[in-house]
């Protein structure tokens, strides 16, 4: 089975192929240098762009993947939650080519691909050069490595989505049965790494510089507080510590003038976050008794977060399934796997004339 998939719920217009588990191509052009003038996401522009970028990245999607439209065998495109002129584009544009191709269509919730991201396998090519500690955001994989899904190695997990937007834990018993068992009661993750690091003077998004500064500094340098860390449920809230790092620079402003406070100060707010989103997620992990732990979403790339995610699931003999870096931020790759696994289970189509849902919650 062959679909073509569109992503465009955010700021990364998307077209993937992806044809019996294998992605044939999966082509992302990135906005962020567009929003970084204007300190994050404007939901005007980012519609205009997809609209713009749209049309090519699908042709250079079926030309890398050498598939006519005529070999589809199905369309998807991410249908919600995101931003509403955004997720218009793309869910518009997929069901116009359902319907002219004569093919089924299917809306795909962006959750529920991040949730099965960490099962797509990113091979390298054979003669992969040395590898990039580069935390500037990727978006393709090396050229010529292959990715492929591998549903055959799922099994139950507690599955971590950290994004700019969302903080999510989730229960997935089985393929495609999932229930929502936490999220954040107000910023997400990553925007509390991109406002932080907005106090600080860091460009955005601010999550990959602080990451980058933060392997120089020193975590125990500041204390910041772990909400919700001791809480009995997997909610999360990150606006208290960005308001006590805000209250900490106020107090502080000769520190923004030294680098290496700045990479201290960066370490410990990043060990923060890590340590309340790597505690959470391994008690639901326990608590629920699977014997693996899945994460995914932009803040997945944070090599604090994968690092300490890695040890503690080793420390627990739990197995852990990462999302590539590569396939961590927004990608169509997620939502044609995920499409085809659905369709290959039979699950409904999606009305061509169905309107985008932008607060589609994960149930
Ligand atoms: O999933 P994503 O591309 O878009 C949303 O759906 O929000 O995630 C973007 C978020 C941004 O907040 C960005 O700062 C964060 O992911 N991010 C990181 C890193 N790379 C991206 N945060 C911490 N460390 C990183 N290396
Ligand atoms: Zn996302």
């Amino acid at each position: 089975m062959t679909v073509l998939a569109l992503e465009t719920s955010c700021d990364e217009t998307s077209a993937a192929v992806v044809r019996d588990g294998r992605i044939l191509a999966n082509v992302v052009s990135s906005q962020i240098a567009l929003h970084a003038e204007y300190g994050g996401v404007v939901p005007e522009l980012a519609a205009r762009e997809h609209l713009k970028n749209l049309v090519p990245v699908a042709q250079s999607a079926l030309r890398e993947a050498g598939v006519t439209v005529a070999e589809l065998d199905a369309v998807a495109a991410t249908q919600g939650p995101g931003l509403p002129n955004a997720l218009l584009v793309g869910l518009k544009a997929a069901q116009a080519a359902a319907f002219a191709l004569q093919k089924p269509f299917l809306g795909i919730n962006h959750h529920e691909a991040h949730l099965y991201s960490p099962w797509i396998n990113v091979l390298p090519a054979a003669c992969r050069q040395n590898q990039s500690h580069d935390v500037s955001l990727p978006s393709q994989p090396d050229a010529g490595s292959t990715l492929t899904a591998d549903f055959a190695a799922f099994q139950p997990n507690v599955s971590l989505i950290v994004s700019g937007g969302h903080t999510l834990l989730v229960l997935v018993a089985s393929e495609l049965q999932h229930r929502v068992l936490g999220g954040t009661i107000d910023d997400a993750a990553g925007e509390c790494f991109d406002k932080t690091g907005k106090l600080m003077g860091l460009p955005y998004p601010a999550g990959p510089v602080i990451d980058r500064l933060a392997e120089s500094g020193n975590p125990a340098a500041f204390a910041f507080p772990r909400p919700l860390l001791n809480d009995p449920n997997d909610d999360f809230s990150f606006s208290g510590l960005k308001t006590s790092v805000r209250y900490f620079i106020r107090d502080h402003q000769a520190l923004l003038a030294d680098r290496q406070s700045v990479c201290d100060l960066c370490a410990s707010v990043q060990a923060a976050i890590v340590e309340v989103l790597v505690k959470k997620t391994l008690r639901a992990a326990r608590r629920e008794g699977v014997r693996c732990v899945t994460a995914s979403g932009g803040v997945t790339c944070n090599r604090a977060l994968r690092r300490e995610l890695e040890t503690a699931c080793r420390r627990h003999g739990l197995a852990l399934r990462l999302a590539d870096r590569t396939l961590c931020t927004d990608n169509a790759a997620m939502i044609g796997v995920l499409a085809e696994r659905k369709l290959r289970a039979h699950a409904p189509l999606t009305a061509l004339d169905e309107e985008i849902k932008p607060g589609w919650a994960l149930a």
